[in-house]
């Protein structure tokens, strides 16, 4: 059967709305939007130009400019000799075809909204890498992101981002020296979107594809990944109670081109490597002129006694490269974290920083150096330092009360998690298990070990949490050990 022509029922037709913009456009708008909601539907068959033009009394042309915009977009198709019509495949159906249905829904759902929680959900009990954003200084740092924002609008639309914000690799450089015991100078630091890409940096540009590199068994899981995606073959190395056991490594793969170490904070157990073990390993590093990249993800959270000071600081033969990140001391939205690699790396690293684009943003790198340089970063430490020291020992001590039959802590060197060890490890499974079911997260250990007799027991994450709440967290554990057990 003829399919009917559109213009013939003209009460059909789209309404042209009253818009701020030439006619063309908003004849084109409303054409657009019928077929979008499905007023006009695929194959329908258009008025003439001629014929249109009358209807909303405008000319000719006016519509001829509308149905070509339309026609170049796909949502019209002419055919030779026979008029123009609804496109049968819309230019949205090559895009939403493609995605699962489930995201088709969801995306059309989604708003934007005003609170950060990507899920829009407040943390689990004992979720990790949580900080405590509700004693975050918004105000201020809102107040600083605007000010860069809006101090010259051609500061932002340039690419002279390479070397980073020169002001915010000074700020880093004289923190890591006076704080952290890092001796370098500001052109040694890139400044990246995270320590993941600091990972990634060097592997790509320091190894070739095949090398071997140690990694700690357990490990945290970003530094796995990033060997393997670059082919280099992951040499998991045991610990004892000081870290990584360096004669077990030299055993395996002497030849290794790389170690990947927590040495102030071992992630995710929580020791912290001493003297001797350091210098064992910096041994190895200049005999086999191979790289150790350190990792110090969250030394700012040391609750007692004095900062253990880089292992960089302390290694003359210019093999240590030092990650760090602002995703733990300030928030990990920030996507700001920095890499200090010797001079003989830099120029490699840097291009590979070029060649993969890993830049963050200059206005936010500007805020982050005002914040520094205006002494809010080491306030907010300070406080921050404060108030997890207390959670941290109020959680240990809940756990000590009232779960002691079940599980011993872990190394107590602070951080933003505490390790339980499980004394009968058989239970794990069934524990995580039951944990989940009553909303609490317990992340188990064995997913960051390579091995399966890794040591069973949990990460419970306490920053963003009341001092309350951790301890009827700690009842509801023990309740649920004595039905397991
Ligand atoms: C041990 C460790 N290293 C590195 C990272 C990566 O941090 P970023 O957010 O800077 O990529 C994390 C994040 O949780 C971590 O726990």
């Amino acid at each position: 059967m003829p399919k009917k022509p559109f213009a013939q029922d003209k009460a059909k037709l789209p309404r042209i709305r009253r818009l701020d913009l030439p006619m063309y456009e908003r004849i084109y708008q409303a054409f657009r939007d019928a077929i979008l909601n499905g007023q006009m539907l695929p194959g329908a068959r258009l008025p003439a130009t001629r014929a249109l033009a009358q209807h909303y009394g405008v000319s000719r042309n006016t519509i001829i400019q509308a149905y070509d915009q339309l026609a170049s977009e796909g949502y019209f198709e002419t055919r030779h000799g026979s008029g123009t019509y609804v496109a049968n495949e819309l230019p949205e159906n090559f895009v939403l075809s493609r995605q699962y249905p489930a995201m088709r829904k969801s995306a059309s759902k989604a708003k934007p909204s005003a609170r950060l929680w990507n899920t829009g959900r407040p943390p689990q009990t004992f979720q990790i890498g949580v900080p405590d954003m509700e004693r975050f200084p918004t105000e201020i740092w809102l107040k600083l992101y605007a000010k860069h924002l809006r101090s010259s609008p051609y500061s932002l639309v340039n690419y002279d981002f390479e070397d980073g914000y020169p002001p915010l690799r000074n700020a880093i450089a004289s923190y890591l020296n006076t704080r952290k015991g890092v001796q370098c100078s500001s052109e040694q630091i890139l400044i990246l979107p995270g320590s993941q890409q600091a990972q990634e940096l060097v592997v790509r540009s320091l190894l070739q594809p095949g090398d071997q590199a140690w990694i700690e068994d357990p490990c945290y899981r970003g530094t796995r990944s990033a060997l393997r995606q670059n082919g280099i073959k992951a040499i998991p190395v045991p610990l004892d109670q000081n870290g990584l056991d360096v004669s077990y490594g030299l055993k395996k793969a002497t030849k290794a081109g790389l170690a990947i170490i927590t040495p102030s904070h071992q992630y995710p157990i929580g020791c912290s490597m001493p003297i001797g073990r350091r210098l064992e390993l910096l041994q190895w590093a200049k005999d086999s002129n191979s790289w150790i990249l350190e990792d110090d993800y969250d030394s700012e959270y040391r609750y007692r006694g004095k900062p253990i000071p880089a292992m960089q600081g302390i290694d003359e033969g210019n093999r240590v490269l030092y990650m760090g990140t602002f995703s733990k001391c300030l928030f990990p939205d920030i996507r700001i974290g920095y890499l200090v690699a010797p001079f003989s790396a830099l120029e490699a690293l840097k291009e590979m920083q070029a060649a993969t684009g890993s830049y963050p943003p200059i206005a936010m790198q500007a805020t982050l150096a005002a914040f520094i340089h205006e002494g809010h970063f080491e306030r907010h430490i300070r406080r921050m330092r404060d108030r997890y020291s207390k959670l941290y020992y109020s959680l240990i001590e809940a756990l000590e009360k009232n779960c002691s039959d079940y599980l011993t802590i872990g190394p107590r060197e602070g951080g933003m998690h505490v390790t339980i060890l499980l004394k009968d490890p058989s239970k794990a499974a069934t524990i995580q298990k039951e944990a989940s079911d009553q909303g609490i997260l317990l992340h188990p250990i064995s997913k960051y070990a390579s091995s399966k007799n890794s040591a069973q027991g949990f990460l419970l994450g306490f920053c963003c949490f009341e001092e309350k709440q951790l301890i009827s967290s700690a009842m509801r554990l023990k309740k649920m050990f004595e039905k397991i057990t």
